[in-house]
C-alpha cells in the first residue's frame, strides 16, 4: 500500500525536535518557524509534556465519554481561568475542522436556522459544514453545494447589517486573524459592530481562534484586542502542541441536549493530560506574556527592511508581505539557511513559531532571514 498523495512534501525528513529546533534525518539543525503550522505552543519535546503525556499513559489512556472523566473537568477549569472565560463551557472533539463543524451544528440547533455567513478569504477547514464556509471554491464537492453561505467582504458591516436584517442566518464565522487568507487582522470596531449586529438579530457568532488563539498573539485569544465575547469560539493546533486535540467553548445561553453532539475520542485522557500540560507551561513560563514581547520586537525589526511591504499580525502571528513572489526567498531560507517558515498566497511570508521563542533565537533569524535577501 502507498500513501495517498494529496500533500506536496520537502525532502526533509525531521526525526528530533527541541525548543524551537528540528533535526533532520541526517543531522542537520533547523530553526522552527512556523511550529508545524502554528501548532507548537510550548516547545517541541517540552519534559514536563512529556511526562503528563507519559504518565497518564501509564494509569489508562482512553475510555469512552460513557464514563466519568475527571480530567476533563480540570482542563475546563483552567482553560476557564486562563481564557478569561469562567462561566463558558468547553466541549472536546480532535482537529479544528470538526470544532468548527459542531460549532456551526450547535448554532443551528440553537437557531433553528440554515444559512451561514462567512468572509472573503475565510478558510475554516476540509470537512462538508467547514469547507462550505471556506472561501476557496476549488475544495468544494458537489455533495456540499447545498449547504448555504453567503461570503462577505472583510470589515464591511453594512453588507454584515443587510445580510443578517431578515434573521434568516444560523451563524457568523469569523477567523481571529485570517490566518491562510494571509494574516489579515480585523478592524476591531469591525469586530465590536459584528457583535452587536448579531446580537440584534439573534444571530450565533463563531470565532475561529483554532490558528489565531491559544496565547499565539500575546493574548489568550485575538478578538481579545476587540475586546468582544463571542458565543462560541473553537480552538485546535496550539492547545496539544501536536497532540490531536481541539474543542469549543460555549457561551452560557446554549442549552447542552443529551445525544445533540458526540464524539468517540474526543476529551480523552490523553488529550486532556496533553491539554493540561499545555496549559500549565503557558502560565508557569509566562508564554503568553513572552509572545506579545518577542512577537512585537520581531515585528519591528522586520520593519526596518527596505525590502519588505508590510509586516502585520499580533505577538508570533507574524505576516510579511513582500510585491514580489516569496517562493525563491522561502526555499533558500530552508534549504540553504535552514529556517522553516510559512507561505500564504504569493506573496506572504508567514511566521508562526513556537511561544517560547527567545530574543537570541529572534535574532538569529533575522541574521538568516537578511542573508537570503541580500544574497
Ligand atoms: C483558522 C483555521 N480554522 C480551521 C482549520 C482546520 O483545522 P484542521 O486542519 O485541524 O481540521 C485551520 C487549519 O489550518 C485553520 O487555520
Amino acid at each position: 500500500m502507498t500513501y495517498f498523495d494529496v500533500f506536496p512534501r520537502w525532502q526533509i525528513e525531521p526525526v528530533r525536535a527541541q525548543g524551537c529546533k528540528i533535526y533532520d534525518k541526517n543531522g542537520v539543525e533547523y530553526l522552527d518557524f512556523y511550529g508545524g503550522h502554528a501548532v507548537i505552543s510550548i516547545g517541541h519535546s517540552h519534559p514536563e509534556y512529556i511526562a503528563r503525556i507519559t504518565e497518564q499513559l501509564h494509569r489508562i489512556g482512553f475510555y469512552s465519554n460513557s464514563v466519568q472523566i475527571s480530567l476533563q473537568n480540570e482542563y475546563a477549569e483552567k482553560l476557564g481561568a486562563m481564557s478569561g472565560y469562567p462561566d463558558y463551557s468547553v466541549f472536546m472533539v480532535n482537529s479544528g475542522a470538526e470544532a468548527n463543524e459542531n460549532a456551526l451544528k450547535l448554532a443551528s440547533f440553537h437557531t433553528q436556522r440554515k444559512k451561514m455567513v462567512a468572509f472573503h478569504k475565510a478558510f475554516h477547514g476540509r470537512t462538508a459544514a467547514t469547507v462550505r464556509v471556506t472561501d476557496i471554491a476549488q475544495y468544494w464537492s458537489a455533495n456540499v453545494l447545498d449547504l448555504e453561505t453567503v461570503f462577505l467582504p472583510w470589515n464591511d458591516i453594512d453588507a454584515v447589517r443587510e445580510t443578517l436584517k431578515d434573521r434568516e442566518i444560523s451563524s457568523v464565522i469569523i477567523e481571529g486573524i485570517q490566518g491562510i487568507g494571509g494574516i489579515i487582522v480585523p478592524d476591531p470596531q469591525f469586530m465590536q459592530q459584528l457583535r452587536q449586529v448579531c446580537d440584534e438579530t439573534d444571530t450565533v457568532l463563531i470565532v475561529d481562534e483554532i490558528q489565531s488563539g491559544y496565547g499565539r498573539t500575546g493574548k489568550f485569544f485575538a478578538h481579545q484586542y476587540a475586546d468582544i465575547r463571542p458565543d462560541i469560539i473553537t480552538i485546535a493546533k496550539g492547545m496539544g502542541n501536536g497532540f490531536p486535540v481541539s474543542g469549543m467553548l460555549i457561551a452560557p445561553k446554549f442549552t447542552a441536549v443529551h445525544g445533540q453532539l458526540g464524539t468517540t475520542f474526543g476529551g480523552n485522557h490523553l488529550a486532556c493530560a496533553a491539554a493540561i500540560a499545555v496549559l500549565d507551561v503557558m502560565q508557569k513560563e509566562k508564554l503568553i506574556d513572552n509572545a506579545q514581547t518577542i512577537g512585537a520586537y520581531l515585528m519591528n525589526e522586520l520593519r526596518k527592511f527596505p525590502q519588505i511591504k508590510e509586516v502585520r499580525g499580533h505577538g508570533l502571528m507574524i505576516g510579511v508581505e513582500f510585491e514580489t513572489p516569496v517562493k525563491p526567498l522561502r526555499d533558500r531560507l530552508l534549504f540553504d539557511r535552514h529556517v522553516f517558515t510559512g507561505a500564504t498566497g504569493a506573496h506572504v511570508f508567514r511566521l508562526l513559531p513556537p511561544l517560547c521563542l527567545t530574543r537570541d533565537l529572534a535574532d538569529e533569524f533575522l541574521t538568516r532571514f537578511n542573508d537570503v535577501l541580500s544574497h
